[in-house]
């Protein structure tokens, strides 16, 4: 075991373990915020650098600090780290630094992008980011090609974040996408445009953190705060067929994985389960999801006013924001 210090909080963890997973043990309140990493897709992390943290001491046997600030996806804790987060302020610059980078091409068209409300990048530009821009130069633009029937690939918005590419690569059958060229003609693309049409590839939407996989299905059907999220389930023999139905009204507009409190997927669902069973009639439903994430969708909290034994469909309606529970 190992005894970490993060942002003054101790705590005891198995050896091996990254900064960020420690760190996420202890709680949100101390966890960095990841936008490649992903607990469910090995070898994930390393490439968006918004975990930077600082160590402040390297280990009880060597205590010197580290040199630079470290990705926590990808350093291992040591006994007697001690590790400034939020209480860093040469982080809180780095990542503020960070976020601007991240934000230097990605178009703001929020208003029109259907992963407002449950994006990342917006979280993280909210709460990380400088309120001010310093650049305005014309960003980069790439020509439109289609990847297939169910998902629409808008390059102008990916941060690279190599999430879909790891799905491809570990849950689908064969991967036919990947990110080719380099630095800021770096894109993501299907080498010969092949569509993306084995069973499992409709969880790279999931794991896009920006709007730029989304399900054609769904695209501006609805803004994603005028749904009502809710856990279901039904027997499928090719997933664990646990999802989350993205209802308005009696319509089931989408159906996508359940995420945890990182909104990371914990289950990665099939396509027959995506697009093909958009009836009520197919699910078993549990009752309201509930949204960990700090977004406009959680803000709602509806599932506070109803229990699942009592949970009717068009019983649950969006609530203003309540006090506390902004968080
Ligand atoms: S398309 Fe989305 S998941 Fe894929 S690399 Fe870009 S941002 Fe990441
Ligand atoms: S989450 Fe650690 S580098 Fe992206």
């Amino acid at each position: 075991m190992a005894k970490v210090t993060i942002d003054g909080r101790v705590i005891e963890v198995p050896d091996g373990i990254t900064i960020l997973q420690a760190a996420r043990m202890i709680g949100p309140e101390v966890a960095p915020p990841t936008m490649c990493y992903h607990s469910k897709l090995k070898t994930s992390g390393g490439y968006c650098r918004t975990c930077l943290v600082e160590v402040t001491k390297g280990s009880e046997i060597d205590p010197r600090p580290m040199p630079k600030l470290v990705a926590s996806c990808r350093t291992n804790v040591m006994d007697g780290m001690e590790v400034g987060n939020l209480s860093s302020p040469k982080v809180i610059e780095a990542r503020k630094s960070v976020v601007e980078f991240l934000l230097l091409n990605h178009p703001l068209d929020c208003p029109i992008c259907d992963q407002a409300g449950e994006c990342h990048l917006q979280d993280l530009s909210y709460e990380h980011g400088s309120s001010k821009t310093r650049t305005d130069f014309e960003r980069r633009t790439f020509e439109k090609i289609s990847i297939g029937e169910k998902i629409q690939l808008h390059m102008t918005r990916c941060i690279l974040c190599y999430r879909c590419v790891k799905v491809a690569e570990q849950i689908t059958d064969g991967r036919v996408h990947g990110v080719i060229n380099r630095g800021d003609h770096s894109e993501i693309s299907t080498y010969i445009e092949q569509a993306i049409d084995n069973d499992f590839s409709g969880n790279m939407i999931d794991v896009c953190p920006v709007g730029a996989l989304t399900d054609k299905t769904f695209r501006f059907k609805s803004r994603v705060w005028f749904t009502k999220p809710v856990l279901a389930h039904r027997n499928c023999e090719k997933c664990s067929g646990n999802v989350n139905l993205w209802f308005k009204g009696d319509e089931v507009l989408r159906v996508t994985g359940r995420k945890d409190q990182w909104g990371e997927v914990e289950e990665f669902i099939c396509n027959t389960c995506r697009y093909d069973k958009k009836a009520t009639s197919d699910w078993t439903v549990e009752g309201p999801s509930h949204v960990n994430r700090h977004s406009v969708i959680s803000a709602n909290h509806y599932e506070v006013f109803t229990k699942p034994t009592e949970f009717k469909l068009n019983d649950v309606k969006p609530l203003a924001i309540q006090e506390g529970d902004k968080s």
